[in-house]
């Protein structure tokens, strides 16, 4: 499919799939109800949960958001186009569904040129959450969506995603002196918080807190289909009696293993992983297993810890 094939799908209160440099996207133009109602049955997704809201030019922002303050301008100056969420009051004239009856909206501009040239030639903002169904895995292929809804949604094509995982959302305090991040992503706390430190007017603080709403951090999340387990590498798998616990626990007749081997590269583990996980749900085996490594935290490993976490049936 091509751009303006898409275009004429979203202007048609349609849903296209968009490929972002994070995840792929279930897109769908924010002036279409038909259209967010839509997202929100082919994911099957809660109302509860709200959409982000993409755009690909800073001036599209005055539409979706009613105070685009200085802190957020800051932020937007260093981390635009790119893999950040920024929860700000939204705009009156927004569909309330994207915001699930929040007062606020979650915006981001992706940095793909997919997206870009796509909300462009849209002329208006998409909402597109993770194109996935509720709860599972998030996509970064194009094959990956199709498969994921049987053929039902046309993809853009963008290649597979740079990032790998979903973007760094975040919220601010009333008085715009916390930055709160409620998802952890590519963009770190401490990232943020250095960028604040050194060219910021006064002083914020950047720290983790939970989201208002709730949803993205469910407990159990990115769930692949056959049970996940986290284990320190000390941990000999093949021990009878750490197999008997699996069996109880996971309630499993029998334990065949498939060991999800991740780089040690940050980066090239986030962009792998949710590519490995779909693709050792396919095998035979009864446990995925991942062994965890004491180096695998701070910056974007917390980002790949938070979603593992989600992901496993069971953490050692
Ligand atoms: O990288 C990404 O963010 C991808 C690509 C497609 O842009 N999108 C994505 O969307 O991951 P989704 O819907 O799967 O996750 C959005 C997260 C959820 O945790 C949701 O709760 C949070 O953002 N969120 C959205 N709007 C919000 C709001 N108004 N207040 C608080 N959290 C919000
Ligand atoms: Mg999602």
């Amino acid at each position: 499919m091509d751009i303006l094939k898409a275009v004429e799908i979203l202007k048609n209160d349609g849903v296209v799939g968009m490929p972002t440099e994070t995840v792929y996207g279930l897109a769908a133009d924010i002036k279409s109800p038909e259209g967010i109602d839509k997202i929100f049955q082919t994911k099957k997704r809660p109302f509860f949960d709200p959409l982000i809201v993409h755009i690909a030019h800073l001036v599209q922002i005055k539409s979706v958001v009613s105070n685009f303050h200085e802190l957020a301008q800051f932020l937007a100056e260093k981390y635009w186009p790119g893999p950040l969420t920024m929860v700000l009051p939204r705009h009156k004239s927004l569909n309330k569904k994207i915001t699930s009856g929040l007062e606020n909206v979650g915006v981001r501009f992706p940095k793909h040129p997919i997206a870009q040239k796509l909300i462009i030639t849209l002329n208006s903002p998409v909402a597109a959450p993770s194109a996935n169904l509720f709860g599972k895995t998030s996509p970064t292929t194009a094959e990956h969506v199709v498969n994921e809804f049987s053929g039902a949604v046309s993809v853009l094509d963008g290649g597979p995603c740079e990032v790998g995982i979903e973007s760094t959302v975040i919220g601010f305090n009333e008085h715009l002196t916390e930055v709160h991040i409620y998802r952890p992503g590519a963009i770190t706390k401490k990232m943020i918080q250095e960028a604040l430190n050194k060219e910021f007017v006064r002083q914020v603080i950047v720290m983790e807190a939970p989201s208002p709403a709730a949803p993205g951090q469910l407990q159990h999340h990115y769930m692949p289909k056959i049970p996940l387990i986290l284990v320190p590498t000390q941990i000999n798998i093949e021990d009878e009696n750490f197999k008997n616990e699996l069996k109880t626990k996971l309630k499993l007749p029998s334990v065949v293993y498939n060991e999800i081997k991740i780089a040690h590269d940050p980066v090239i583990c986030a962009r792998e992983i949710y590519e490995q996980l779909r693709e050792a749900s396919l095998s035979k085996a009864t446990v995925l297993v991942i062994f965890t490594h004491d180096f695998m935290k701070d910056g974007i490993w917390d980002a790949i810890m938070d979603r593992l976490n989600k992901a496993a049936s069971l953490k050692f």
